[in-house]
């Protein structure tokens, strides 16, 4: 009887705190009216709550202002009990508390991942792309397994130094999508009660289901983690430092591929105006590989278009705020969550023009169909905001910008080129024989990221009969070093 009693006077107590009560309401910036007791919960695209105040951000001048003007303050994360606490223990940096771990871990990645060591990565990319054709051609259907085996795979190589792992159905490259997935999954809000009343994080695991899994997930990932780590080097305090980047990096990219296969299928002309770039620079006697890069202007502008167009996290990943702010007369007060509508700026008309919601990479070339120069002031010279938010110049420090965008785009290109290179690809036929429809507009959620709904399949036809034999004289040529080094 006691019990109850006790837990309503506690909910009663949260539910307090996380009302706007506590501050005058006439100084924080204008919302949506809230419930009673559980303010905006259940508004989770106006203002979230997770028993505190949040802001969403839809232009791109605030976003620069808090997150680049006052970065210092606005780099802090939400806080997050059941995908950080629990599930990863604060271990994975994405999600942790903006302090000196935090710091020692993100310039351990900048490290390996700025721009300039990034082209030592070349060599594992460009095999991974020509594994992700010849697996294409062999199995069309499982395309997203072998999308997300060359990315997963190319990112072993990176962070761990391992050989690619050639097998789509490889268990520990199946285990991390898996962990990867859950993660992101409690991460993103709405998903646990404990975010808005945390008191039930003391309750005991065995009356709690979503405690038992985040527990599990936790002992997974700690062991997946700790014996790729130990494959290379015996020191496992930095096991999850190369887990975080592995895993942010893998379903970031695989997912971005997938919404270009789908723009391939739907926008041929856009295609056909890529491959013909890419056969005017290469020509059919070798694979594209990465030092093409600055050659194909209009394949970059593509890759632009497509993380503008179709950016995969369509709110970043939610800030918060450390101490207490003024901005145009608004009170933000300290713990603020700060949640930027990526998607909203990322097709801000005054920015990118009254077609901003069709895809069209030309909008990045200049008139002599080289990448602008200065794009626009608004995304840093990008072309979009799906990297998220922070000064460059002082990335190691503060910033909370992707710290893996170097290698994402590298990722990205290389297998967006051999891919066009090799295929024309087409929405695959109905048992009529009419191509299907794909709706660009219809996604799936998972978690913090979006992707398109896996009924979109594609028709891959081989653009010249002896692709497959140069494909195959790559992978004997340059991949035997490679793949070889497990015997
Ligand atoms: C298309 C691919 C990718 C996209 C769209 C993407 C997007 C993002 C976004 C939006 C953030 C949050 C930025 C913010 O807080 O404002 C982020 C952070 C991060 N990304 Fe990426 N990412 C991608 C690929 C990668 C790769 C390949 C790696 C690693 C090799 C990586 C590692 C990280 C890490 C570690 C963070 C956390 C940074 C921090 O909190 O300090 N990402 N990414």
């Amino acid at each position: 009887m006691l019990l109850p009693l006790i837990s309503l006077v506690i909910i009663l107590l949260f539910a307090f705190r996380s009302s706007t009560w506590i501050y005058p309401a006439k100084k924080l910036p204008p919302g949506p009216p809230g419930l009673p007791l559980i303010g905006n919960l259940f508004q989770l695209l106006g203002v979230q709550r997770r028993g505190k105040p949040a802001i969403v951000i839809g232009s791109h001048k605030v976003a620069l202002d808090l997150f680049e003007k006052r970065g210092s303050i606005y780099s802090e994360r939400p806080r997050c009990i059941v995908a950080n606490e629990i599930m990863t223990r604060n271990l994975v940096f994405a999600f942790a508390p903006h302090d000196n771990s935090w710091r020692r871990m993100r310039r351990a990645s900048h490290e390996i991942l700025n721009n300039q060591i990034v082209k030592n990565y070349h060599k594992f990319q460009n095999i991974e792309a020509v594994l992700l054709v010849k697996d294409l051609s062999k199995a069309p259907e499982f395309y997203i397994r072998h999308i997300q085996r060359a990315t997963t795979s190319s990112l072993l190589s990176v962070i761990y130094g391992l050989p690619p792992c050639p097998d789509p159905f490889d268990p520990t490259l199946m285990l991390v999508t898996d962990l990867t997935q859950s993660v992101l999954d409690a991460a993103a809000p709405g998903q646990h009660l404990v975010e808005y009343f945390p008191f039930l994080r003391y309750l005991p695991s065995r009356l709690c289901s979503w405690k038992r899994h985040a527990e599990h997930v936790f002992q997974i990932a700690d062991s997946v983690f700790g014996d790729l780590y130990r494959q290379v080097e015996k020191r496992a305090e930095r096991a999850w430092l190369a887990g975080t980047l592995y895993a942010a990096g893998s379903e970031t990219t695989s997912k971005q591929m997938l919404w270009f296969l789908l723009s391939m299928a739907i926008y041929p002309d856009i295609q056909a105006k890529a491959q013909k770039q890419i056969d005017d620079i290469i020509g059919r006697e070798r694979l594209p590989n990465l030092d093409d890069f600055e050659r194909l202007p209009y394949v970059r502008a593509l890759i632009k278009e497509l993380l503008r167009w179709r950016g995969v996290g369509p709110f970043g990943i939610p800030h918060a705020l450390s101490e207490d702010d003024y901005y145009e007369g608004y009170l933000i007060p300290k713990g603020t969550d700060c949640i930027v509508n990526v998607w909203a700026l990322n097709h801000d008309q005054d920015v990118y023009g009254s077609d901003a919601d069709f895809f069209r990479p030309e909008r990045h070339l200049d008139q002599d169909g080289q990448l602008k120069l200065v794009a626009s002031r608004e995304t840093k010279d990008e072309g979009h905001n799906t990297f998220g938010f922070g000064r460059r110049d002082i990335e190691k420090r503060v910033s909370r910008i992707c710290v893996g965008r170097h290698v994402a785009v590298n990722s990205l290109f290389i297998q967006m080129t051999c891919i066009l290179w090799c295929f024309n690809i087409t929405p695959a036929e109905d048992e009529t024989g009419k191509p299907i429809f794909i709706d660009e507009n219809e996604m799936i959620e998972d978690g913090l990221t979006v992707r398109p709904l896996p009924i979109n399949r594609y028709k891959f036809t081989q653009r010249f009969p002896e692709m497959e034999e140069l494909v195959m004289n790559v992978l004997e040529l340059d991949g035997r070093d490679h793949l070889d080094t497990e015997d």
